[in-house]
């Protein structure tokens, strides 16, 4: 056990109280915790960096980070993808200094040194002269590499060699990914570069909302229901602007803190085809309402890839939005638009740390390969007008996090705590196909504490 105790005598586990479901507000901006996150949380844990289709071809690569580390993902002449540190084991140069390109030869420019897409160690300038006498061997002078696994593309690394694989991280969450990432036979494609934005704000305050935070939307987001996609003529009292419809279905959340808000669609088809849902057979709710990317057309191609549960999840009650530990955030949603039909938007976020006041927010847009051109660029527009960096929705997340960052820094602020004590009262509903822990109705707090006590899991493990 690892219950390191702070300077100011406070321990790790003392910042989190299980039987009421709070946590002290310094953790949104400690500094000494941030050190140690980035030790024991993105030290360890597999951390999302990108999609293969942003580095197609022998040689490309990326340079990103895992957490407060600099690295590099490339891909090598045999057309495999590696992860390694970007700083040069010589005197510490970072070693790629592009944001990306194409290169078979990662050359230092401080004193030349150089390094294969696997990190491995070619040969320096004058080497002789300045290997004279060396002490270590040539096959230890490469980048330190992390441990690399795909799934659907995704591509993430771990520095943790021997813990455990990325399918046992995901846990009871992989069903659902599945029905999201898996789709189909092309799989997905990242439409152009992520966008980048810095925030002053401690990653904590964008990732713990990335949990699948309902309440936020009813206030923050309010204007979605006022004027936005969700606008609906006031009814006899003078109530229109109510986005409460949109916050039932079934929540879904995992020990290793991954989190899933599965809304009901059931509202969405019966406006789209006039009928009742539950007349409708799976395959005619799949092709009235396909998932974000998909067209009616490519139903069938989902009937052959998943079985009748993740078919069922899909049809019903499909993941749109919801977080992978630590950092990670999707967003599959059914947008609806005012010739009454549905465009999909579909966009993966990453909060990256830049110290205990700063964060990186990195936004891609997806498609599948196979999704027409006509509705990529409309799902494109879609996301970049809603989800990107500077999207109608995101920017009013990014104006809370640096808010909660500055005062949590109080002397009094400190001292007070955050409230996840929203529970569901019920279970998986009837029929729910799918594994991990559920909860059936209105958005509740489980998918965020579940991400607290991931983190208070990690942070108090020595393992
Ligand atoms: Fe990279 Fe010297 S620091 S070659
Ligand atoms: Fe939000």
């Amino acid at each position: 056990n690892a219950d390191t105790t702070l300077r100011d005598g406070t321990r790790i586990s003392d910042l989190i109280n299980h039987e009421t479901r709070e946590v002290k507000v310094r953790t949104l901006s400690d500094p000494e915790l941030y050190e140690l996150e980035m030790e024991r949380i993105f030290g360890k844990t597999w951390i999302f960096l990108g999609h293969d289709t942003e580095i197609p071809n022998k040689g490309d690569f990326i340079t990103r980070d895992m957490g407060s580390d600099a690295v590099i993902v490339a891909r090598d002449r045999e057309g495999e993808i590696h992860v390694s540190l970007n700083v040069c084991p010589h005197r510490a140069m970072k070693v790629q200094t592009h944001d990306a390109g194409n290169t078979n030869v990662h050359m230092c420019i401080y004193h030349g040194w150089a390094f294969k897409p696997n990190g491995d160690f070619i040969g320096a300038p004058v080497e002789k002269e300045c290997m004279h006498g060396h002490m270590t061997p040539k096959d230890q002078l490469g980048l330190k590499k992390a441990r690399v696994a795909l799934y659907g593309g995704l591509i993430f690394a771990t520095w943790s060699i021997d813990g455990p694989s990325l399918e046992e991280f995901f846990g009871d969450a992989k069903y659902y990914f599945d029905t999201l990432f898996l789709r189909t036979g092309g799989g997905l494609e990242v439409l152009g570069p992520p966008q980048r934005f810095r925030i002053n704000a401690n990653w904590k305050t964008a990732c713990e909302q990335s949990a699948a935070d309902g309440f936020h939307t009813l206030t923050l987001h309010r204007w979605l229901a006022e004027v936005g996609p969700y606008a609906k003529k006031p009814d006899a009292e003078g109530k229109g602007a109510d986005l409460s419809p949109e916050m039932y279905g079934c929540e879904v959340w995992t020990d290793q803190g991954h989190a899933l808000r599965c809304i009901d669609l059931d509202r969405k088809i019966v406006r789209l085809t006039g009928k009742n849902p539950a007349e409708l057979s799976v395959i005619e709710k799949l092709k009235a309402l396909p998932p974000p990317g998909i067209t009616p057309e490519m139903v069938p191609e989902l009937l052959e890839r998943f079985d009748d549960g993740q078919l069922k999840l899909m049809s019903w009650r499909p993941p749109q939005v919801g977080g992978f530990f630590p950092n990670g955030l999707f967003e599959f949603i059914y947008l609806p638009q005012p010739d009454g039909t549905v465009v999909g938007a579909c966009a993966l976020h990453a909060y990256i740390p830049k110290g205990p006041g700063q964060l990186e927010f990195m936004n891609w847009i997806f498609a599948e390969k196979d999704t027409p051109p006509e509705l990529k660029a409309r799902m494109l527009r879609q996301s970049v007008q809603m989800l990107g960096t500077s999207g109608m929705v995101e920017m009013e997340d990014s104006d809370t996090w640096p808010h909660q960052t500055e005062v949590a820094k109080g002397a009094m602020a400190k001292t007070i705590t955050l409230k996840y004590q929203a529970k569901f009262e019920q279970g998986a509903p009837e029929g729910w196909p799918g594994p991990g822990h559920v909860g059936d109705g209105f958005t509740k707090d489980d998918t965020q504490w579940a991400w607290w006590n991931a983190w208070h899991e990690l942070m108090t493990s020595d393992k």
